[in-house]
């Protein structure tokens, strides 16, 4: 049986032309602080790569720095930028510094505002709308004299609703706070000018546009800088220590230029593959419900619910058909943990317990959508002739009181 991916927003497989330039790579091993040709050899790749990062984010100026993925871009904005109020960099100037966040962020944000509260800091999370939207106005009205930060992502993991970062970036920058936002599902996907979007800081991941695991990419905007998470030489312009990974940022600047060249194809391909699927879904049952936004929402993303049938069952289903799609509720140890961005669009617990997300890329062709829609029409009539649950109050209270956890993907 033929395995259909059906998971991009967890993970990407490595596109080819990446994998080719890697191979291509291999042989450059010199330290990139040394001054010697081998030194200088990878240097020069990994400048190359930064000037294009630099271009493909529309950053005209400010810098961009690399990093071991989304999580560390994300945690050392948010650390730094409290030890810089605080402790280790520089010398508190607010009392009890304030940090704005939205209900609906990956972990690596949310454990992180945790962190800081543990740190001292006023953390406040804005409610979110039942399609996982923001309102600026929600955002405007947190703001206090103590605000130093504002983190919003630009598109959730989990539904793929799109935020206007735009314009809560413009009214951040009059009233002079900074402005951070995880980009990390957006990226390559689409549009992302850090100009337009007026943010300070933004967070990249690799193996999310089809490079490799363990790099990511952070951009600061210019007259910005961080306290490092790890502190030793001098790379990365002072701010992140340690000898780069050549190899990944390597697969990372293919990765975008890729982006640059086919982004908008691609995306409007796998718009329509995704919608594809969505239809066959619908045509052939009743009872699917859309989670996110219907229009501002990523080309690859689609968050279902089905009514009588567990969102897990789905998955491990699915997973044994040999297609791989991701439950809205994580689950572990058996036990039912519904999702936190779900749960924060206020969904009932029937529709948080049958979640379930199709995330589509590259690689994805549209026979291969046929057939796993075909599969999962096929699973869920299965699940539901067997299912005792039919009128949905039973789901209801199993849901009911359940621990809220945030999915990390
Ligand atoms: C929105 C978002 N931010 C951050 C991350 C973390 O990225 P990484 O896996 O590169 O640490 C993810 C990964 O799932 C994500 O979806």
């Amino acid at each position: 049986m033929k395995r259909i991916y059906l998971d991009h927003n967890a993970t990407t497989p490595l596109h080819p032309e990446v994998k080719q330039a890697i191979i291509d790579s291999l042989d450059i091993f010199g330290n990139a602080s040394s001054i010697h040709p081998f030194g200088i050899e990878t240097r020069e790749k990994i400048e190359a790569v930064r000037s294009d990062l630099m271009a493909f984010l529309g950053a005209s100026s400010g810098k961009v720095i690399f990093t071991s993925g989304g999580s560390e871009s994300n945690n050392v904005v948010l650390k730094s930028h409290i030890r810089q109020q605080t402790t280790c960099c520089g010398q508190a100037n607010v009392d009890q510094p304030h940090v704005i966040t939205t209900a609906i962020e990956h972990p690596s944000i949310l454990n992180t505002v945790q962190c800081l509260r543990n740190l001292g800091a006023d953390v406040t999370q804005v409610a979110v709308d039942r399609y996982g939207k923001v309102d600026p106005q929600d955002v405007i009205d947190t703001i206090r004299p103590n605000t130093i930060l504002v983190s919003i992502m630009l598109a959730n993991n989990e539904v793929g609703t799109i935020q206007p970062v735009e314009v809560i970036g413009r009214v951040l920058k009059e009233k002079g706070i900074v402005f951070h936002c995880d980009a990390v599902q957006a990226v390559g996907k689409i549009p992302v000018n850090v100009e337009d979007l007026n943010v300070d800081y933004l967070s990249i991941s690799g193996h999310k546009i089809n490079a490799t695991k363990g790099i990511g990419a952070l951009y600061l905007g210019s007259n910005l800088s961080l306290c490092p998470l790890i502190h030793g030489g001098h790379q990365e312009l002072d701010f992140r220590a340690g000898t780069e990974n050549t190899l990944g940022i390597i697969a990372l600047g293919k990765a975008i230029e890729i982006a640059r060249e086919h982004g908008p194809i691609e995306a409007e391909r796998v718009r329509n593959l995704r919608d594809r699927f969505h239809r066959i879904l619908v045509e052939n049952l009743d009872g699917v419900y859309l989670n996110g936004h219907p229009e501002d929402r990523l080309p690859g993303t689609l968050n279902l619910s089905f009514d009588h049938v567990d969102g897990a069952a789905i998955v491990e289903m699915a997973g044994a058909m040999g297609v791989a799609a991701s439950s809205g509720s994580a689950c572990s140890s058996r036990e039912t943990t519904p999702s936190h961005v779900l749960s924060a669009m206020g969904l009932p617990a029937v529709r948080l317990r049958s979640a379930v997300r199709f995330s589509f890329g590259y690689g994805n062709a549209e026979a291969d959508i046929e057939e796993a829609a075909g599969r999962i029409v096929t699973i869920i009539t299965r699940l539901r002739a067997i299912s005792p649950i039919r009128s949905g109050s039973e789901f209801s209270q199993a849901g009911s009181g359940s621990e809220i956890k945030e999915r990390s993907n």
